[in-house]
């Protein structure tokens, strides 16, 4: 192989050095800049855990508001961008909009920002912080035919995204402090996973120099597919699919006989439980209790397929373990959301996580375009043939 590696799918490759996020697969832990990922869910706020992974330490009081407003102030998309919407057909998926959408940022933003200016950088991330979920929601209203809802600043980030889905012009919403803490949780547990295959195409993507919202377009794109971000719609529609207990011995019986997958299950890093899974079984208890929803029939299917699962010898020898994405789609449906958002939530979510490794890699002074190589297996050289000599 001369001077270079063969690892497909980077089983054994470490593309780069980061400071943000820190996980050992086989001891199920997860931290963000040193904080294990439990502590934040239980004590922190998602733009206080953003500004974590931006900046490298947990802001002050003064920090944290001034962060806050920043954010705030960037809630607003340009007039032109709601345009965009038209173009896509209603019943488009609420990912193809994204791609589209948060890509044609980079149209609104390019001229006047210079990438190697660290304030500018700054900037594009309260840009990109503010806008997402606010381009998120428009996602959900275009798809449902509803009127958009311009944010409000009253609001926080989170309450202020619920209010953009599901408040209508003619009715008050009040938001409900379970649920608000329920997404602020799924925010905070998807915010960043170190080199995930979205995180890796941003970096990618941006080594080229390239505008950092097309960047973070191209992030949506990867974590679009059922392998990774598409995952929790996947698990939900399995649910669905098994429909009833009885059915979960042979939807067993068909991912041993390599039939299907086990969507929610398994990870190219955690060999252990998954400990964002862990807390999202805890919320999935209280949104559910909250709602009424206490028994919840794919909830009970959910426990079901994860016993058994759990005990068999199949899965025990693979180290394959539920995912966070196992009881995410479970949390959301409880919320209201319907199933084709799912991955949405999980992109604005990740946005951060995308922003900070981007952020990362272009202060770093040894900054080089990413380029892997390949082990050629096509053809020897041979001479062209005229059309009619072939
Ligand atoms: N159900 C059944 N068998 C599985 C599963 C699963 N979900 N995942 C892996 N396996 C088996 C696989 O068939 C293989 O078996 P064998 O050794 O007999 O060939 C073995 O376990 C090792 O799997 P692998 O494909 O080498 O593992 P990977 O690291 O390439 O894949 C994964 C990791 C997450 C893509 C995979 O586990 C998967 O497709 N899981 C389902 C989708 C999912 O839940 N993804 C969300 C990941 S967490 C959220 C995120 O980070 O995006």
């Amino acid at each position: 192989l001369g001077i270079f590696t063969y690892d497909p799918a980077f089983f054994s490759t470490a593309s780069c050095t980061s400071e943000i996020t820190y996980i050992d697969g086989d001891a199920g832990l997860l931290y963000y800049r040193g904080y294990p990922i439990e502590q934040l869910a239980e004590k922190s706020d998602f733009l206080e855990v953003c500004y974590l992974l931006l900046n490298g330490a947990l802001p002050d009081a003064t920090q944290k508001a001034e962060f806050v407003h920043k954010v705030t102030t960037h809630t607003i998309v340009h007039d032109q961008l709601m345009k965009f919407f038209n173009g896509f057909r209603r019943d488009a998926h609420p990912m193809a909009v994204m791609v589209g959408v948060v890509g044609a940022l980079s149209a609104f933003y390019h001229d006047s920002l210079d990438i190697n200016n660290p304030e500018h950088r700054d900037l594009a991330a309260m840009r990109l912080l503010g806008k997402v979920p606010t381009i998120a929601a428009m996602a959900y209203k275009y798809h449902n035919g509803y009127p958009f809802m311009y944010p409000k600043n009253k609001y926080s980030y989170v309450e202020n995204f619920l209010y953009m889905m599901f408040a209508t012009p003619a009715e008050e919403y009040v938001p409900n402090p379970v649920l608000v803490k329920a997404l602020e949780r799924i925010f905070i547990l998807h915010a960043d996973h170190e080199q995930n295959a979205s995180t890796s195409t941003v970096r990618l993507a941006g080594s080229s120099g390239a505008n950092p919202f097309a960047c973070m377009a191209s992030g949506i794109a990867a974590l679009w597919g059922p392998a990774h971000g598409g995952a929790n719609e996947a698990a939900l529609t399995m649910l669905e699919e098994i429909g009833d207990t009885s059915k979960v011995a042979q939807f067993v019986q068909d991912v041993k006989d390599k039939k299907r997958l086990l969507m929610g299950f398994g990870h190219r890093v955690y060999k252990n439980m998954d400990p964002r899974a862990s807390v999202m079984r805890e919320t999935c208890y209280e949104v559910l209790k909250e709602q009424g929803l206490e028994n919840d029939k794919l909830f009970k299917l959910a426990m079901e397929l994860e016993k058994i699962a759990l005990s068999d010898p199949y899965f025990i020898e693979r180290k394959l373990y539920p995912n966070v994405d196992f009881y995410s789609g479970i949390v959301l449906r409880a919320l209201g959301i319907p199933t084709n958002m799912f991955t949405v939530i999980f992109a604005v979510g990740r946005t951060i996580g995308w922003v900070s490794q981007w952020n990362e890699m272009m202060a770093a002074s040894d900054r080089k375009i990413g380029r892997p190589r390949q082990l050629y297996i096509g053809a020897t050289r041979r001479d062209f043939l005229p059309v009619d000599e072939r």
